[in-house]
């Protein structure tokens, strides 16, 4: 039996059959590619002043090769645009500016804290498109998604390794996480999105933004507490009021953390 998929039942879509597609669908599908190829490019650029701040050796080898898959990821959704006949040099003048990246990343702490938290939201994204109907979407998601559990690993040895070396590692972890998490909790989008209802419509997302951040906070507030031992509020509504996002002006664009400022 032919899967079909979202609430519209639409059969999988090839490139060559992309432009047949409804408009909605193309729109929020290309849409999606063009943050990518924006927002990977920009945060590999914020990543690389990292990797001289590794520790060790061993850390900077595995900072710089995370850099390295951040490009590559750039490069990968940029294929899906150059396979649809579109010029990925003009996304990049269209689309300038990253709102996640207006929060620098000062220290080796800010960088390992995260990819701890904020490439686990990336990452919990991917999942969910590696279920939609744009066939080569689906295909670069399962590639992506492979090197962001790499990320979030190299995120978790990294604390770790704060925590267990640096005589002020609790307090370095702490301000990483005040920092992060609401940045992480942020790019689910905000609550009762239209844009999600829309995704959903079309099977691009199944889940809704609230459902996504619910889970995504129960496994980070359980690491960060339980784990690290730092001690945050507990629960969701600490840190969220549903309104953040909106007030940010994203309308569900949000994503990962990487946000597009038109
Ligand atoms: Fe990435
Ligand atoms: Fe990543």
């Amino acid at each position: 039996m032919t899967q079909l998929y979202g609430q519209a039942g639409i059969p999988s879509v090839d490139t060559a059959n992309f432009r047949a597609q409804d408009p909605e669908f193309q729109e929020l599908v290309l849409n999606l590619i063009n943050i990518h190829v924006v927002s990977e490019d920009y945060g590999a650029d914020c990543f690389e002043r990292s990797i001289l701040r590794g520790p060790t050796p061993e850390f900077k080898q595995r900072m710089a090769k995370t850099v390295m898959e951040e490009y590559g990821h750039h490069l990968r959704f940029r294929r899906l645009l150059e396979e649809l006949g579109i010029d990925w040099r003009e996304t990049m003048k269209a689309k300038q500016h990253l709102s996640t990246f207006d929060t620098p990343i000062d220290t080796w702490a800010d960088q390992m804290v995260f990819l701890a938290l904020v490439d686990r939201a990336a990452a919990h994204q991917f999942v969910e498109f590696e279920k939609m109907p744009y066939a080569p979407f689906r295909k670069a998601a399962e590639d992506t998604l492979r090197e962001e559990h790499g990320h979030v690993g190299l995120g978790m040895k990294g604390t770790k390794w704060i925590l267990d070396n640096e005589p002020d590692g609790k307090a370095q972890v702490k301000s990483a996480v005040l920092k992060w998490l609401p940045v992480g909790l942020q790019s689910f989008g905000g609550d009762r999105s239209r844009t999600n209802d829309r995704y959903r419509y079309w099977g691009i997302k199944s889940r809704t933004n609230e459902e996504m951040r619910a889970e995504y906070f129960a496994e980070v507030i359980a690491i960060i507490r339980d784990k690290w031992g730092i001690d945050v509020p507990a629960r969701l509504e600490d840190w969220w009021n549903g309104k953040t996002a909106q007030a940010a002006g994203d309308g569900g664009y949000k994503y990962a953390g990487m946000s597009l400022k038109a």
